[in-house]
């Protein structure tokens, strides 16, 4: 997603910037906190404005413990507005990082409405505008909700997150406010974003190979941790292309999203977008094998016959075609296993041309297929052999962050000066 080009600052190199702290009413809010801390700790001068709902979430009075500054919480407040006036205030912010963002908020941004301090300020504003949403899974996937991220992300917001997880209000899915760590490092913009200018192609999800009509050879990939590296990869300022199979996730702000269903859709995709692309990343769990001939109608059960053979015939391998192409992006293929990561990687790496492997264990529980968090070991190819990095669980959210980071300093690694 690209910033508004209007931005009256630009950010100072080299400098904290004066970042303005909106906080609406999300139980998201008590992570605010922390998030104010790490931008202070980061050097930034921070300024807090909470709405009155998130009040009711955590008090002022924390968040001017934690930034040494008076906390507005209102536009028609004489006294405060005799010490800075809103259009001061306004003016005096780099950015303005909206943390969190709930539905309500975000409608009446994309909106306009200038009905409290903070949508006032967001309005008077030319700062650059960051908003990290947090709401209930189904609130996020309603429709006007949907519209009104693509509406916001129009007019110049950058969306961070929403991650997936567990809610507080026990619901599972998108929704969850980016954890502080992952918005301070996707703000973390004095020099300049670090893949900004790069096309990142990335494969998500499983794919379905049709058996008739009706039925289908599957795996059990949500698409979680593919989503994760798109986001992660256009917060830090690359146009990215995601191939999907069949999910049901939201596609990340900014991000260009092609649906497919089969291995053989997948891979004419594939070889139709990384043409020229920098980065091709290959997260799909894309079936090995499909039905030679999928029966033209519905399969019938047979009396008196216990079993069914398939005949299967194997699926092109997608990201060892990517990579053997005379314009080949640099190339990085996670591999699923349940044993023996690191050799398997490296055999991957080898057998598949590969410039990188992201090996994942998907037999630990809470981790891998489905799962909100992930681990993996990191191998790749350098001049001198290869090399790895050992990431530990965390988010899928973090994990994406630090693939990414790693893939593009082995990117431009690998190119020429
Ligand atoms: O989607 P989630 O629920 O979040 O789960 C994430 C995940 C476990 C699916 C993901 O982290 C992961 O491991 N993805 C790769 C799954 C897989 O198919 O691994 P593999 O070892 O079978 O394949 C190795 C590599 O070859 C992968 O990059 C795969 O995309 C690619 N491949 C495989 C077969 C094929 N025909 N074409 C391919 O491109």
């Amino acid at each position: 997603m690209s910033l508004s080009p209007g931005h009256r600052n630009a950010g100072r190199p080299g400098e904290g910037r004066r970042i303005l702290l909106g906080i609406s009413a999300g139980i998201a809010a008590y992570k605010s906190a922390h998030l104010a801390r790490l931008l202070k700790q980061a050097g930034h001068e921070v300024r807090v404005v909470m709405t009155e709902g998130a009040q009711a979430f955590i008090t002022p009075l924390t968040l001017q413990a934690l930034t040494g500054e008076p906390v507005r919480t209102s536009l028609l407040d004489p006294e405060a507005e005799a010490g800075m006036g809103h259009i001061e205030l306004a003016r005096w912010a780099d950015l303005i990082l909206v943390a969190p963002a709930t539905a309500d908020l975000m409608a009446r941004l994309a909106h306009g409405h200038a009905d409290d301090l903070l949508t006032t300020l967001c309005l008077a504003s030319d700062a650059e505008k960051v908003m990290a949403p947090a709401m209930n899974q189904a609130m996020w996937r309603q429709p006007a909700t949907v519209r009104n991220a693509h509406r916001l992300a129009e007019d110049g917001w950058r969306l961070l997150g929403p991650d997936s997880g567990d809610q507080a209000c026990g619901d599972v899915g998108p929704g969850r406010m980016l954890e502080p760590e992952a918005i301070l490092a996707a703000l973390d913009d004095t020099a300049p974003r670090e893949a900004a200018g790069l096309t990142v192609v990335i494969t998500a999800g499983p794919t379905r190979e049709p058996l008739d009509p009706v039925r289908y050879l599957s795996n059990h990939s949500s698409g979680k941790m593919g989503f994760a590296l798109a986001a992660a990869a256009a917060a830090l300022g690359a146009r990215v292309l995601l191939i999907s199979g069949p999910v049901a996730l939201p596609t990340p702000a900014g991000v260009e999203r092609h649906d497919v269903e089969s291995a053989r859709e997948m891979h004419d995709a594939a070889h139709r977008l990384a043409r020229g692309c920098d980065l091709f990343i290959g997260c799909a769990a894309v079936a090995d094998y499909r039905a030679e001939t999928p029966a033209e109608h519905k399969l019938k059960k047979r009396e008196g016959e216990h079993t069914l053979t398939l005949r299967l015939v194997k699926n092109p391998d997608i990201i060892a075609s990517i990579a053997a192409r005379d314009d080949r992006p640099y190339v990085v293929g996670f591999a699923a296993e349940t044993r023996d990561l690191e050799a398997y990687a490296r055999d991957k790496l080898a057998r598949k041309g590969l410039d990188m492997v992201v090996a994942n264990d998907v037999s630990r529980a809470g981790l891998g297929f489905g799962a909100d968090d992930n681990a993996a070991l990191l191998v790749w190819r350098d001049a001198d052999g290869t090399d790895q990095r050992s990431l530990p669980p965390q988010p899928k959210s973090q994990l994406a962050l630090a693939v990414v980071r790693q893939a593009l300093a082995r990117l431009r690694a690998a190119a020429p000066p």
